[in-house]
């Protein structure tokens, strides 16, 4: 076990996150090879994110797979970005996983970008802050290319109309000592801080919820959120509603070593506005301690799609750490400066069409609530 680590939905800390004891700590599933095959039949292949370990627990992952295997159940996706600053490549890999999934499969993309947890959770930030960040992050999200008829962005301050008493719905069957059993607040924080576990909760449930028909969100997001999104799972077993499936991702490494890449600092990580020189420079200058906590192999596990390539250079950083460090640095290079570049050229691109994407009204009505 790895001494000092800390992961909440409001922080990582410590020098290296121990996942396997994260599995234990928060209660998750090993992704078992049973599960993989199952996943593996369902989309057709094994996607790479899943063959590395980068996605590595789950929830109810099975049931999800079977009703989409068996049609039991409409299964859509669902995942989320809290606005608290521009988008770093380490907000791509539940986004990667996600996009994925739904070209497979042709699934319903729920995206939530969620300024008024931001607001809430940070007194360093103003309302116009977060709004104007999720604005930012909303052109990031459509710029890695979504069909806009089957992606839907749920902008929490901007969709309030119909979110706002769904989330109410919800908030009513949690109480207190629930909330803070599970997500370890006491009551020093604020009362919108308790509130918004509602709010993300929502997406996770809203289409079972509003129809009455078999419905299940599959929820690929970093394994930090557990702890928010098992509200969704308190409230499934309350209201006779079905659990949502999770699949739980590592962090990216920040550019020092750091377990996560981090949206404080801006030297900690690369940002999907840095410039293609700024990129460069940024992986040159990382550090690299050791081949578990090298920056730019953790990139090319998460964004080479290449095994023969990424295993090669992996090898080469255990056999010879200098020459793997120097290989891997130049390949991140080569994948994530064009990867860049042409993020950019798409967001110009795609600036006045985030009104297509975003979720104004309900996708079914609020009757009988
Ligand atoms: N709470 C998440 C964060 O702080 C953002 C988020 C909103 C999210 N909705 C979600 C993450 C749904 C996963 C699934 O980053």
């Amino acid at each position: 076990m790895i001494p000092g680590f800390k992961v909440t939905p409001w922080e990582v800390s410590g020098e290296l996150v121990d996942y396997n004891e994260l599995i234990s700590l928060f209660g998750l599933d090993i992704l078992t090879t049973e599960v993989r095959n199952l996943f593996r039949e369902v989309f057709g292949e094994e996607h790479y994110l899943i063959s590395r370990g980068i996605f590595y627990a789950h929830r109810f992952l099975r049931l999800a797979l079977l009703d989409i295997a068996y049609g039991r159940a409409n299964v859509y996706i669902f995942t989320g970005r809290g606005a608290s600053g521009q988008m770093h490549i380490g907000h791509l890999l539940p986004i990667t996983l996600a996009k994925w999934m739904q070209e497979k499969r042709n699934l319903e993309f729920f995206f939530q970008i969620s300024d008024d947890e931001k607001f809430v959770l940070r007194p360093d930030l103003s309302l116009k802050d977060v709004r104007g960040y999720a604005l930012d992050n909303a052109l990031d999200f459509i710029a890695l290319g979504f069909d806009e008829r089957r992606t839907h962005i749920i902008w929490d301050t901007e969709v309030s109309s119909w979110l706002y008493p769904l989330s109410l719905k919800l908030a009513k069957e949690v109480s207190l000592s629930e909330l803070k059993s599970l997500l370890k607040i006491d009551d020093s924080w604020n009362v919108g801080i308790s509130f918004y576990p509602a709010v993300q909760a929502a997406p996770a449930l809203m289409m079972e919820l509003l129809t009455g028909k078999p419905h299940r969100a599959i929820i690929p997001m970093a394994v930090d959120q557990d702890p928010m999104i098992r509200i969704s799972i308190l409230l499934a077993d309350k209201l006779d509603l079905r659990k949502p499936g999770i699949i739980h991702s590592k962090f990216l490494l920040g550019l020092k070593g750091e377990p996560k890449m981090g949206t404080r600092y801006s030297e900690s990580a690369i940002f999907l506005t840095d410039s293609p020189e700024k990129v460069k420079d940024k992986i040159e200058k990382s550090a690299c301690s050791s081949p578990r906590r090298c920056p730019s192999l953790s990139y090319l596990r998460a964004f080479d799609p290449d095994d023969e390539s990424f295993f090669s250079i992996w090898e080469l950083c255990f056999e010879n750490p200098e020459e793997g460090c120097k290989a891997a640095k130049k390949r991140a290079k080569e994948i994530l400066v064009p990867f860049i570049e042409e993020h950019q050229a798409r967001r110009r691109e795609m600036s006045d069409k985030i009104g297509d994407f975003l979720l104004r009204e309900l996708p079914t009505s609020l009757e009988g609530f």
